[in-house]
């Protein structure tokens, strides 16, 4: 599993319970992070060389947790794989979360929140628009995009009023049903719940549930010891900052962190 930083521990919280019997590995590129505002180019070449590194440490299944990353360099991930014998299968968060939102929407109006990059590339707003046409019924793709400040923690009063401006423009739309497409929305999700009112539906990547395990069990992939399993952290930045902010993400301890460094990052 690999995000920019810490974000992406909220949907490897979701996948520990959905697959405790796995070992999980999270990169996080902290010494690269925001990937939000990073150009595709970027994106892909970074998610490239961490995708080598995973595969090096042996992963039998990816998950890009970053909706930056993932709404860049999926494509060419999963080309990269079907270029290998391991057969990994690659998960984003883009497909997911666009095939719950177009269920779900009843009004056919979705909002999405996520950083520029993300926005841009016009990710979200295919896939919404592949499965509401596959569902011939409700749901256009996703017309309310707002940028969003990635660094609004801890919880303040300025975290509340940029949730709030956020908050306007969607209730004005008339949406029914937000993709939250970045890592760190989970984190303000009750807060934006509580400004659009109970009856708007949150959607977050980390509740995309289910994928990993239909994946591995079509791959039989899957690990046929019923253990409790073990989880552990890369990152490319601080250590000692990744467990701090990590574990507040995580919601479980982080204990074995091993620092590591990626070739561009190197460079740079
Ligand atoms: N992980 C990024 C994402 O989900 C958000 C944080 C960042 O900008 O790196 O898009």
């Amino acid at each position: 599993v690999f995000d920019s930083g810490v974000g992406g521990l909220t949907v490897l919280q979701e996948l520990l319970v959905e697959l405790p019997h796995e070992d999980f590995i999270y990169l996080g590129d902290t010494a690269r992070f925001p990937y939000g505002e990073r150009s595709a180019g970027e994106l892909e070449r970074f998610s490239l060389e961490i995708t080598e590194l995973l595969l090096a440490r042996r992963a039998k299944l990816l998950v890009v947790a970053c909706n930056a990353a993932s709404s860049a360099a999926l494509d060419r991930l999963r080309e990269r794989m079907l270029s290998t014998t391991l057969g990994v299968e690659v998960l984003g968060v883009i497909e997911p979360e666009s095939r719950i939102a177009a269920e779900r929407s009843r009004n056919r109006r979705i909002g999405l929140l996520a950083t520029t990059a993300t926005v841009a590339s016009g990710a979200y707003d295919r896939a919404v628009g592949a499965y509401a046409r596959r569902h011939a019924r409700r749901a256009s793709p996703a017309r309310t995009s707002r940028r969003s400040s990635s660094r609004a923690f801890p919880f303040d009063h300025r975290v509340v009023e940029t949730v709030r401006a956020t908050a306007t423009p969607l209730r004005e739309a008339d949406v029914d049903t937000v993709i939250l497409g970045c890592t760190h929305y989970p984190l303000v999700a009750p807060m934006l719940q509580r400004m659009l009112g109970p009856e708007s539906a949150l959607i977050s990547s980390g509740r995309a549930g289910g994928l990993g395990r239909r994946s591995l069990t079509r791959a039989e992939l899957g690990n046929p010891d019923e253990s409790e399993r073990a989880y552990r952290f890369l990152c490319t930045g601080d250590v000692e900052a990744f467990r701090a902010l990590g574990s507040r993400f995580l919601q479980l301890p982080i204990e074995e962190i091993e620092h590591v460094e990626l070739p561009s990052a190197v460079a740079a």
